[in-house]
């Protein structure tokens, strides 16, 4: 029997897992410079937390949650996204009484049942942050700014960042009526799901990627000019913030995103060479979802970021995707004990390679070059016999002998020098 990875899933390995550390890595350090403090939440959570989270007339909720009972008839879920769990974490550890705002990122495994395809998985990761506590527009702006700072310092600066409001509480119920209106005498032409959705919730036919469907959303009116003065004022100000912060945008007034808990701001970042999953991510403001699971009212606004998306449009951009890094040191020698001890030894402050395939003298030596170390450090009779090792420089092609006693003194010094220039090969 052969087994595979699920469909829509992969397996991630070197080289190209050298990528991931280094998003990984750029994204804790601009993360660290904003204040924001990274988060772990369970890979599961109970069902009932995306349900009233993300909206029970959402794609996610309707189709693509991985849902099971466990053995007590718990109804759990792989998480479908990060911001619910890191609610459900601010409510239960009381995270707002240690300091407001409470700013909190994140990045790991998010499962949702769709169709693969190109930059669509079943289990994708995100890197995500979260600002808890704030209403003022520039929380709004601030997670903006950190979004675009990530992928400017990733290597990403041809993005486009499309933004609308999609109101509140006080601007929507006016609206419903006004699209109900709208939409009414043109019921029987939309799909199955979006007549389900006129009488769940009307503004996820925002949402609907039927085309024909796309064409009479084409000709709605738009939340945008339908704002209440607060949400008005709000989404002018985060505008002004970010002319003048020079981040260039679009006003995209159809845009209302995947996920029912948003309130005014929604924003997505698109990369134009990405083809049809464009998103590189996407967020907003979410100021009633911490008081829906259970929490004190509590404005909250943020983003996520889908990492393989990311990845890809560094690969579109031709930006290096890091390399392996070489042994420092190959440990070749015909007594196995003897190499396996000295590689051991060293291991505690360098990168050391050591043969485990019963090699030859001759073939450890051709792994060392291959691996390109930058040292053989030769173990053979005569060295056993008088108490040193024979260092071999492998690209200058020199060669010393250290007493054993001085050998970690005189590699730390070596190592310390810069190589002499040599491109790594492919290992
Ligand atoms: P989302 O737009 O559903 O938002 O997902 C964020 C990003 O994850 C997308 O823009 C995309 O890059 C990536 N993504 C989503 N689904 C897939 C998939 N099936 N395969 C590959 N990549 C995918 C959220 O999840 C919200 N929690 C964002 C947020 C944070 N809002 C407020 N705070």
């Amino acid at each position: 029997m052969k087994f595979q990875a699920p469909r829509g899933t992969q397996d991630i390995f070197s080289p190209a897992v050298l990528a991931w550390q280094s998003l990984e890595a750029t994204a804790r350090r601009v993360m660290g410079r904003y204040g924001y403090a990274e988060i772990r939440t369970p890979i599961f959570e109970s069902t009932e937390l995306f349900t009233r989270g993300i909206g029970e007339a959402t794609d996610i909720v309707q189709k693509e949650m991985y849902t099971f009972s466990d053995r007590k008839g718990r109804s759990l879920t792989l998480r479908p996204e990060g911001t619910a769990p890191a609610v459900r974490a601010y409510i239960e550890h009381n995270l707002g009484a240690r300091r407001m705002p409470c700013r909190a990122w994140y990045h790991g495994p998010i499962f949702r049942y769709e169709r693969p395809q190109a930059g669509r998985y079943r289990q994708h990761h995100q890197v995500g942050a979260e600002l808890l506590g704030s209403p003022a527009p520039e929380a709004d702006f601030e997670v903006i700014d950190l979004f675009v700072r990530l992928l400017l310092e990733l290597g990403l600066a041809d993005v486009t960042v499309r933004l609308n409001s999609v109101g509140d509480e006080n601007s929507r119920p006016a609206f419903r009526l006004v699209l109900e209106e709208a939409l009414r005498p043109r019921l029987s032409e939309l799909c199955e799901d979006c007549r389900r959705r006129f009488d769940l919730n009307i503004l996820r036919i925002f949402d609907c990627k039927v085309p024909n469907d796309r064409a009479i959303v084409a000709s709605l009116p738009v939340m945008i000019d339908h704002l209440d003065p607060a949400s008005k004022s709000h989404h002018d100000r985060l505008r002004s913030l970010l002319d003048g912060a020079g981040i260039r945008y679009e006003e995209d007034p159809r845009l209302v995103r995947g996920l029912d808990y948003y309130t005014r701001t929604v924003f997505e970042v698109h990369h134009p060479k990405l083809g049809a999953q464009s998103a590189v991510g996407g967020g907003g403001r979410y100021d009633n979802l911490v008081s829906e699971c259970g929490g004190p009212p509590t404005p909250a606004v943020g983003f996520s970021s889908g990492i393989e998306r990311l990845l890809m449009a560094l690969e579109a951009e031709g930006c290096a995707q890091g390399a392996v890094v070489p042994p420092d040191v190959m440990v070749v020698g015909t007594d196995r004990l003897a190499t396996a001890v000295l590689a051991a030894t060293l291991r505690r402050h360098h990168r050391v390679d050591v043969d485990l395939m019963e090699r030859s003298f001759g073939s450890q030596m051709k792994q060392a070059d291959r691996s390109s170390a930058r040292f053989a450090l030769i173990l053979g009779e005569d060295e056993m016999a008088g108490d040193f090792v024979t260092l071999r420089d492998m690209t200058a092609g020199t060669e010393s002998r250290i007493p054993r006693d001085r050998l970690e003194a005189e590699l730390a010094t070596r190592l310390t020098e810069p190589a002499p220039n040599a491109a790594p090969k492919e290992q």
